[in-house]
C-alpha cells in the first residue's frame, strides 16, 4: 500500500506538485554531469562522497570514475557501494560465488540467437542452482546483443526486490556497448503529467505477471503477479521491461495504455534521459533506474567485461 501522504500517491496532488517542482529544479541535462572522479573507491573523500550522494538524491544515479583502469578488482567496487549502505547482494544463480556477476560475452557459437535469448535471469530456476558451463550464453547480458529498456530484477518476487545496483566497467567494447539511463522517478513524473490514470494502472496489484515456468532442472516457479510501480520505505520502485516474452501485462485498456505511454516516452529520448559509455574504471551506482545496453563488438583477446551487483537495499547517506 502507498501511504496517502507520499508524493507518489495518485490522490496526493499537493504533495506531488511540491515534489515535482523540487525534482525538476536544476536537473542535470547531460550524461557528463553525472560523473564524479574518485581517487580511491574503497575510501571516498568527503567531497567525493557528497558529490555522489547529491547526484543520487537528485537523479537516483551517479557515475564514478576511478583510476582502476582495466584492473579486475571487485572488492573496490563492493566497498564503494557499502559506503552508501549497499550490502545485501541478490544471490541470483548466474552470479559468481561472491554474488557479483561478471558480464562478458559467452555467445561465440550462438550469435544468431538474438531475440530468442532470455531477457536476463528471468527464466532461471531456483536460486542457488548453478548453471552448467556455457549456460550463461542463453541469457542476453552474456551476449553481444542490445538489451532494451528495463529495470533489473523486474521478475523477482516481492521478498527479493532489486532496489539498487552497480555496474562497473573493467574492459569496454571496441564499438557499441553504450547505456541509456533514465531516472524512474522522472519517468513517473512524465507519465503522471500526461495522465494520472497511467500511474493508477501501473500501481495496480495485478498490473503485471511473470509467467510460471519450469526450467531444465525441473524446478517449477509459480506465476508472480504484482504492481509495476510501488513505494518501499518512501522510495519509488519501478518494475519494467520493454520485452514481451517473459512478462504478461494485464490485458485491459488502461494498463495497456499506460505501458504504451511508458514505451513511447522512453523511445522519445526525453530531457533527463542520458546516453553514455562507461570507460575502464568507471561505474554506475543507482537506485535501479531504467536502462538499456546497445549491441557491441569486441575481440576474443579483449572481451568487454562489466561487474554487476544487485542489492536489496536503497542507496543511503551514511555520512549525515
Ligand atoms: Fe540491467
Amino acid at each position: 500500500m502507498i501511504p496517502p501522504d507520499s508524493p507518489f500517491h495518485p490522490d496526493n496532488e499537493a504533495g506531488y506538485r511540491a515534489w515535482r517542482a523540487e525534482k525538476l529544479a536544476a536537473y542535470p541535462g547531460r550524461g557528463e554531469d553525472l560523473v564524479v572522479a574518485v581517487k580511491d573507491p574503497r575510501q571516498l573523500t568527503d567531497a567525493e562522497y557528497q558529490a555522489i550522494w547529491h547526484l543520487v538524491r537528485k537523479t537516483n544515479m551517479a557515475i564514478y570514475a576511478t583510476p582502476l583502469g582495466e584492473r579486475e578488482d571487485k572488492e573496490s567496487v563492493r566497498q564503494l557501494a557499502a559506503q552508501f549502505g549497499l550490502e545485501h547482494l541478490d544471490a541470483n544463480w548466474l552470479a559468481d560465488e561472491d554474488g557479483i556477476s561478471s558480464l562478458t560475452p559467452q555467445d561465440e557459437e550462438g550469435k544468431a540467437r538474438g531475440e530468442n535469448a532470455v531477457s536476463a535471469e528471468a527464466n532461471a530456476g531456483a536460486a542457488g542452482v548453478k548453471p552448467q558451463s556455457g549456460d550463461r550464453s542463453q541469457y542476453i547480458p552474456y551476449t553481444h546483443h542490445r538489451i532494451r529498456w528495463h529495470t533489473d530484477g523486474y521478475y523477482n518476487p516481492a521478498e527479493r526486490r532489486i532496489y539498487a545496483m552497480t555496474l562497473h566497467c573493467v574492459r569496454a567494447a571496441d564499438a557499441g556497448g553504450e547505456n541509456d539511463l533514465m531516472d524512474h522517478e522522472l519517468a513517473y513524473l512524465y507519465l503522471r503529467d500526461a495522465n494520472p490514470e497511467h500511474i493508477r494502472a501501473l500501481m495496480a496489484e495485478d498490473a503485471m505477471t511473470i509467467p510460471a515456468r519450469v526450467d531444465e532442472s525441473g524446478t517449477a516457479r509459480p506465476d508472480e503477479t504484482g504492481p509495476a510501480l510501488l513505494v518501499d520505505g518512501g522510495h519509488l520502485h519501478l518494475r519494467y521491461t520493454a520485452r514481451t516474452k517473459s512478462i504478461a501485462w494485464k490485458q485491459d485498456e488502461r494498463t495497456l495504455a499506460a505501458v504504451k505511454a511508458l514505451e513511447d516516452l522512453l523511445a522519445s529520448n526525453p530531457p533527463g534521459a542520458f546516453t553514455l559509455k562507461l570507460q575502464p574504471g568507471m561505474g554506475l551506482i543507482c537506485n535501479n533506474v531504467l536502462h538499456t545496453r546497445s549491441g557491441f563488438t569486441d575481440r576474443p583477446e579483449h572481451r568487454r567485461l562489466l561487474y554487476r551487483a544487485r542489492y536489496h537495499d536503497h542507496i543511503r547517506n551514511l555520512r549525515g
